[in-house]
């Protein structure tokens, strides 16, 4: 029965290996599964299109023996078969048939307490959920710690991209200086498509909904917090300290225009949702906005749904990571990789996934964070001034009082009527001068409009 159930994987094997082979595959290391919606569902793909592949490199297959949905319909295609559908999350983690379970609900509840007991309960876990580990992930590790079991994460951030395992073990050598991420597919796709088609954001949203690269509901994408998410996790791994999304200073899309990524584009940059992170001094940088990046940087050709890290780090220097971000068979092959190396360590002696944080749970440190006035960077300003002698030298004298200097300026031609866009680069400032500059500058009758910044990322 054996030799027959694994003769697909060990049929390139021959004589004395095959014996050995045989002899090495050990029972199947039992899965549940909590979710199958898109990632869930191409998770399962996964399992069953791989099982050969899967089974050869761990030396026991992998057997999904539940799955607890909702609404979950049985599709015998795909091994879905109403056997092992359940409805309760809950009740699928109390089983005593499952070894490891993986979390694809997603949300704060009931995935917290489904992932609690079921480590409570002796199983390892593989999740995807950015915003419960970035909100709750210190008592989940603890948990995991506690039980001497895994928590597996790598779909978490970035999706397919291995950027978990790479600061946790590639990485783990050096010392991390900063952190630069497009994290949020959706954005990255808006955006790419605002700056090559001219487009208002609303108009490019609306047609991503249409084509099922946005959500229904964009707003976690588009205003910034699935991306803070993901940075709170980064932080963590990158600089071992412990940080809460409420943390990090975040500014989505939503507000950005055309003519802006336009100019930024004139001016020689890109425009792309960033989340930053640097160390400096012990006090953590964390903030996630629109942000002009030079266009020769590899950051910057980074179009579409795809998403890159940028790490610098001392000994190393720069590195990328780069690949899908979102989407069913990307996502699922992190969460399957994850799957395979906890597997693995059930199936020896090494259980635990030592410091799955890349640190000891109990040694990461709360950081003081630095307020976003106090960040210092290069700023992108437009202001809708009436275009008459003196408003310019009007600006610019108030950004002079408050320390800011003007790298260049490009005035546009006179507007039919009303005001003319005037668009400065500054040298780099302090966030607080530039505000109080922004504002006594939006009190001066001949400006018309609340001035526009974006922060500049030069030297990166
Ligand atoms: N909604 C995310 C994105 C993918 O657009 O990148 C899941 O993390």
């Amino acid at each position: 029965m054996k030799a027959l159930l694994y003769k697909s994987a060990t049929k390139q094997i021959t004589g004395e290996a095959k014996a050995l082979a045989f002899e090495s595959f050990s029972r199947p290391v039992r899965i549940g599964l909590l979710g199958c919606g898109t990632v869930g569902t191409g998770v399962v793909k996964l399992l069953r299109k791989n099982a050969d592949l899967l089974a050869r490199k761990l030396g026991a297959p992998l057997k999904l023996v539940a799955v607890a949905d909702r609404s979950l319909k049985p599709q015998p295609e795909l091994g879905l078969t109403s056997s092992i559908i359940i409805r309760d999350p809950l009740e699928l983690v109390a089983r005593d048939d499952i070894d490891i379970v993986v979390e694809l609900l997603g949300g704060r509840e009931p995935a917290r307490t489904a992932i609690l007991k079921a480590l409570a309960s002796g199983k390892d876990v593989v999740t995807a959920n950015k915003a419960l580990l970035a909100e709750d992930g210190e008592r989940i590790f603890r948990a995991a710690a506690e039980h001497q079991l895994a928590v597996g994460f790598e779909a978490s951030v970035g999706g397919g991209v291995p950027i978990i395992r790479t600061l946790r073990e590639a990485l783990a050598g050096d010392r991390q200086r900063a952190v630069y991420g497009i994290v949020n597919g959706t954005c990255n796709y808006i955006l790419t498509r605002m700056s090559e088609e001219g487009k208002e954001f609303s108009e490019v949203l609306k047609q991503a909904q249409r084509q099922g690269l946005a959500e229904a509901d964009p707003t976690l994408d588009v205003e910034g917090h699935d991306a803070a998410h993901k940075l709170c996790i980064l932080v963590t791994l990158a600089f071992g300290v412990l940080l809460k999304p409420k943390q990090v200073y975040t500014q989505g899309i939503t507000a950005l225009e055309p003519q802006d990524i336009a100019c930024a584009r004139e001016l020689g940059f890109a425009v792309k949702l960033l989340a930053i992170a640097k160390e400096d001094n012990g006090a953590i940088e964390a903030r996630v906005h629109p942000t002009m990046t030079p266009v020769s940087h590899l950051l910057s050709s980074v179009k579409g749904a795809f998403n890159a890290i940028y790490i610098q780090s001392e000994a190393l220097g720069s590195s990328m990571y780069f690949g899908l971000g979102a989407g069913q068979m990307p996502t699922a092959s992190a969460v399957v990789a994850d799957i395979l190396e906890i597997a693995r360590r059930r199936l020896t002696a090494t259980r635990l996934v030592a410091s799955p944080l890349g640190y000891p749970v109990q040694t990461l440190r709360a950081a003081p964070v630095k307020p976003i006035e106090e960040i210092v960077c290069q700023y992108y300003l437009r202001f809708m001034a009436a275009d008459q002698p003196g408003v310019l030298g009007k600006i610019a004298s108030i950004l002079g009082r408050h320390r800011i200097s003007i790298a260049s300026v490009i005035q546009r031609e006179r507007a039919t009527v009303g005001a003319v866009p005037v668009i400065m680069r500054t040298h780099e400032a302090r966030e607080k001068n530039l505000r109080m500059a922004l504002r006594e500058i939006q009190r001066l009758s001949v400006v018309k409009a609340p001035p526009v910044f974006i922060r500049i990322e030069e030297n990166l």
